[in-house]
């Protein structure tokens, strides 16, 4: 997510929706004049709102862009809840609990833009928000819209956590029940009392599925197909729903203790959004051992005997799922049971051209084993380059 990592949205996918195109028959200036000035310029004074292009024009006219915001110009850096309300008067229509659901609204911006709002038939300015550019159209993109680039990457030190996530009162509500969307629990408190209670409901204990850490808090299961990459899955090898974790793709993981009190709070977006780099994120799954199946009945473990150093990370940054082949090694690597890796590794040595597909789709498998292999293997480590 950071560095501008495809975050792992499979719930949230990709649209190619473009942006700034007006679909909406050509709306007239008057009326947008009277639409705006009655919604928006209620504050205005009169002679503003009878005349409003009696403002000052800057001599020199640069071509601004009035399309696409920036969080980065100068005047738009205040302090986030300046534009974004907490929760947005679409909540209850959103979300099962009060959520930032909207754009911000047009008084966020008409003290400014004045000019630009009531620029031609069209004003480009309105197509930051609005999918239909009319005066009497309020149909809006999704909110965050998916087809423009993200201007932040989001906060999460694991490390500090872990301690209250295992505090976590345990469940109220059975398994099945529990609603995928982003994070596998949902609210449990009627959403008129909220947050007051902010109770969890997580699997049941006396449930076959374990509680591990309560990772999966934030980490479900893929509710639905992975999307697959631009290019296509490698080597056409389509993953299945059972082979990967999710992360978070909203508010839910975190406003049940992030509220009111909890710093970073609520209305306090840049306490978990930090500015990035706008990238464009990639909903399509990446990794190293694509063949690994969490869903399988053998690999479903505490998640923390393979993901060993999660529970240390303090920051997002170049986080990477960090499973080491040792972890592997007692079922796919053992006199007796499975040989998987040994068996590929001689492969190797007899054709420098073998390309590994136990675990790997071809972009790892071509490469050179990595010593890693050649350890679990007792051998020593050796490149394909020297083998004729
Ligand atoms: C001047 C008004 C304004 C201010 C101040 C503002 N925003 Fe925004 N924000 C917007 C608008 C307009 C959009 C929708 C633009 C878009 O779709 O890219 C938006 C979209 C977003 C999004 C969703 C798009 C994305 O890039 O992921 C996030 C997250 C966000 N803002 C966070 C913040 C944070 C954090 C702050 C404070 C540091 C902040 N905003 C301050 C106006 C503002
Ligand atoms: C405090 C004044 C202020 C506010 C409030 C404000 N803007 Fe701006 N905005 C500016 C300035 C200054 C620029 C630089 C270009 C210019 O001079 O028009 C700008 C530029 C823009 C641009 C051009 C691209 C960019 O980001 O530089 C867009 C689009 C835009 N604003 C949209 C909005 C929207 C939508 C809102 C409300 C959510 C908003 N602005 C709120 C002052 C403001
Ligand atoms: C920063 C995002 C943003 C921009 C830019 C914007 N709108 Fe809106 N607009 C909204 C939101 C949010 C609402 C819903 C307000 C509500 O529910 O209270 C809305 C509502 C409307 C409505 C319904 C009437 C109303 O005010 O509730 C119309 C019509 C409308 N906008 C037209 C426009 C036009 C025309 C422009 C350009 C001149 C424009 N909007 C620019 C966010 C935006
Ligand atoms: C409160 C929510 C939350 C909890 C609880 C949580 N995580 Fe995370 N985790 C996140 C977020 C947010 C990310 C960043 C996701 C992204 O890249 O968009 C993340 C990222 C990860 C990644 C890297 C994913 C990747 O795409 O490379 C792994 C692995 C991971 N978490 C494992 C765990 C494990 C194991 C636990 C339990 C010990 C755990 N997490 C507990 C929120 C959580
Ligand atoms: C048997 C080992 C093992 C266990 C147990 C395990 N994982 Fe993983 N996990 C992996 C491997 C292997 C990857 C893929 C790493 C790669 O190839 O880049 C992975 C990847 C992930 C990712 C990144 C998304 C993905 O699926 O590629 C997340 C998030 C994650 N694991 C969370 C968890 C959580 C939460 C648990 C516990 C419920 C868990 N894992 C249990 C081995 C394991
Ligand atoms: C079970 C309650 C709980 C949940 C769920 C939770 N947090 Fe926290 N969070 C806390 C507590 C408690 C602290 C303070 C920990 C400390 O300072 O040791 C904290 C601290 C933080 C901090 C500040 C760390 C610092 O350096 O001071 C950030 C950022 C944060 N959480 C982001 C998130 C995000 C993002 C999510 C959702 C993906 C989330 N949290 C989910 C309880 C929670
Ligand atoms: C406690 C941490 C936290 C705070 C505070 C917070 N966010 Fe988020 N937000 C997240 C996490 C985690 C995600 C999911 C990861 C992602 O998709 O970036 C998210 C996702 C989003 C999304 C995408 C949701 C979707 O359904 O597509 C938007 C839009 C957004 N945040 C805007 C905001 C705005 C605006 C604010 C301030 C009013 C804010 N956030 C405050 C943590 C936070
Ligand atoms: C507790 C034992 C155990 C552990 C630990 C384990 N596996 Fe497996 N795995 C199995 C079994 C059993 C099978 C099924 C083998 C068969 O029938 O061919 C399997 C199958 C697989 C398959 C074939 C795809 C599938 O799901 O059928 C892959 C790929 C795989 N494991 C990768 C890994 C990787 C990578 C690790 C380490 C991160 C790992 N496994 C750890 C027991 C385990
Ligand atoms: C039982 C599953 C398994 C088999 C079989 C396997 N690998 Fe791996 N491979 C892994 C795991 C787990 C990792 C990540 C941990 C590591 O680097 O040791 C990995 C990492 C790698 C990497 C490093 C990728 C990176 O970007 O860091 C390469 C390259 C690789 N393997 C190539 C091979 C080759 C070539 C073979 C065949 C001789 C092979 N692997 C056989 C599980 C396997």
């Amino acid at each position: 997510m950071s560095n501008g990592r495809p975050s792992l949205s499979m719930t949230n996918q990709q649209h190619s929706n473009g942006r700034g195109v007006l679909t909406s028959p050509a709306a007239c200036l008057g009326a947008i004049l009277f639409v705006l000035s009655g919604v928006c310029f209620s504050e205005a004074t009169l002679a503003q709102r009878r005349n409003p292009s009696r403002q000052a024009r800057p001599a020199t006219q640069r071509a601004i862009d009035y399309s696409k915001f920036s969080h980065s110009t100068e005047k738009h850096k205040q302090t986030c809840n300046t534009c974004h309300k907490v929760p947005t008067r679409n909540w209850q229509k959103a979300a099962d609990f009060p959520d930032v659901a909207d754009y911000p609204d047009h008084h966020a911006c008409v003290a400014c833009h004045r000019r630009q709002f009531f620029k031609g038939a069209r004003p480009p300015i309105c197509t930051v928000c609005h999918s239909k550019v009319s005066p009497r159209d309020d149909a809006r993109f999704t909110f965050r819209n998916p087809g423009v680039m993200r201007q932040f990457s989001i906060e999460f030190p694991h490390d500090k956590h872990q301690d209250v996530i295992a505090r976590v009162p345990p469940a109220v509500k059975p398994w099945r029940q529990v609603e995928f969307r982003a994070a596998s629990y949902i609210f449990t408190s009627p959403a008129s009392s909220w947050p007051a209670a902010g109770r969890w409901a997580t699997q049941t204990q006396d449930d076959k599925t374990k509680t591990y850490n309560n990772c999966a808090i934030c980490h479900g299961n893929g509710a639905r197909d992975p999307l697959a990459p631009a290019g296509g899955w490698i080597d056409s090898f389509v993953p299945d729903t059972a082979t990967f974790k999710v992360v978070p793709t909203g508010h839910s993981a975190c406003f049940n203790c992030h509220w009111s009190s909890q710093p970073p709070v609520s209305h306090d977006c840049g306490g978990c959004h930090k500015p990035a780099t706008p990238y464009q994120a990639i909903a399509s799954p990446t990794r190293i051992s694509m063949k690994f199946r969490h869903g399988r009945e053998q690999h479903v473990a505490e998640c923390t005997t393979c993901h060993i150093n999660i529970t240390k990370a303090s920051s997002l940054r170049g986080l990477k799922p960090d499973v080491p082949i040792t972890s592997c090694t007692e079922c796919h690597n053992k006199d007796g049971l499975r040989l998987d890796v040994a068996t590929e590794l001689q492969a190797v040595d007899k054709n420098a051209e073998f390309v590994c597909k136990y675990c790997h789709t071809s972009d790892a498998g071509r490469r050179d084993p990595p010593a890693s292999h050649y350890v679990i293997a007792g051998r020593e480590p050796i490149k394909r380059s020297g083998i004729r």
